[in-house]
């Protein structure tokens, strides 16, 4: 047989190896910009054309004719650098100090709460900045925190960031043989692109907005944790939080709760 005579739809096995291929072509055509674009839950089509458009890559209809999709949630609007707040002056410090005395029957007259509120003393100033902020734009929501961030003007949140964040923190605490440092807290878990929480969080490294965790109580930081996990919370900026707390399996929510809940029993019974 010639190779002519090969490459002819005369040779039953060519057309069968053409049409087989065309057929498969079809096939993952459809899957990759059809079905799939379909089936993701968070993006909407108008029809099967802009599923197609998207694809490929190419803008899409329904956002070019003005229609800007909208999250479900409201995203945080602060924007922090390393600088923010760095150097407060004494005079706001001492305003902070006086409209802390509206704060202090939750988060402790020294910024060490005795309930479940978390501490404020020490924490950075960038982030009782951006949290309040937050509460106040609705980005964080949460029934006993959101009335009292409603009214505070700019200045006010400054002010009373400036003061707790010079307050002195509670230290970290972490006596080895009682507490073997989690693995997800010095090492993460790379497998599930999870990064150390020290690497943002303190004990490595500390990432600009990242709050300091240490003695904040057991309970509190277990319900952050889950609800960045469920998507209750959403205000971190780039779903930092949210994309650590998502891959954590409960077990490792407990166990980063209790290391950086750990602080010396005398402490415990101070504040109890
Ligand atoms: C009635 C109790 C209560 C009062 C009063 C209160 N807070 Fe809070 N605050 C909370 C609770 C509870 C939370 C935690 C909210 C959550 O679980 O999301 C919180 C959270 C915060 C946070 C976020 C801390 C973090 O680590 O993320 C900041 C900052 C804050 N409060 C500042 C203030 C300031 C400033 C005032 C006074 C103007 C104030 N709070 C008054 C109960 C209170
Ligand atoms: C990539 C940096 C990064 C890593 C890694 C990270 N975090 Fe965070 N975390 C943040 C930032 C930023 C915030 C503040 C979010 C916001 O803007 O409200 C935060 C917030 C939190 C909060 C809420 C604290 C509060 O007072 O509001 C908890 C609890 C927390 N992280 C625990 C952890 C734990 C546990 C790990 C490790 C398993 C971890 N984080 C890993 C960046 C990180």
């Amino acid at each position: 047989m010639s190779t002519r005579e090969l490459f002819t739809f005369r040779n039953s096995y060519f057309s069968v190896a053409v049409g087989l291929a065309a057929g498969l072509f079809v096939l993952t055509a459809v899957a990759g910009f059809v079905v799939l674009p379909r089936l993701q839950p968070e993006l909407k089509y108008a029809d099967l054309w802009d599923a197609f458009c998207s694809a490929a890559g190419l803008p899409r209809r329904s956002v070019s004719s003005g229609e800007i999709p909208k999250s479900a949630h409201r995203s945080s609007e602060a924007v922090l650098t390393s600088m923010t707040l760095a150097h407060p002056s004494q005079e706001s410090i001492g305003r902070g100090a006086t409209l802390a005395q509206r704060c202090a029957i939750c988060h402790g007259p020294t910024g060490i709460s005795r309930a479940d509120s978390p501490n404020l003393a020490g924490q950075y100033a960038a982030v009782i900045y951006k949290e309040l902020l937050d509460f106040r734009s609705g980005a964080r929501t949460n029934a006993v925190m959101s009335p009292f961030a409603a009214n505070l003007s700019d200045r006010e949140i400054t002010d009373v960031a400036a003061y707790y964040s010079y307050l002195p923190r509670l230290p970290a605490f972490h006596p080895v043989e009682q507490h073997p440092k989690p693995r997800v807290v010095i090492y993460g878990a790379p497998m599930r692109g999870i990064a150390p929480c020290g690497s943002c969080h303190g004990s490595l490294d500390n990432k600009t907005g990242s709050p300091w965790l240490e003695g904040q109580s057991e309970a509190y930081l277990k319900a952050q944790l889950q609800a960045f996990a469920s998507g209750q919370r959403t205000n971190d900026i780039s779903q930092q939080m949210r994309n650590v707390a998502r891959g954590l399996t409960p077990q490792e929510i407990d166990e980063a709760a209790a290391y950086y809940a750990s602080q010396p029993p005398e402490i415990i019974k101070a504040t109890d």
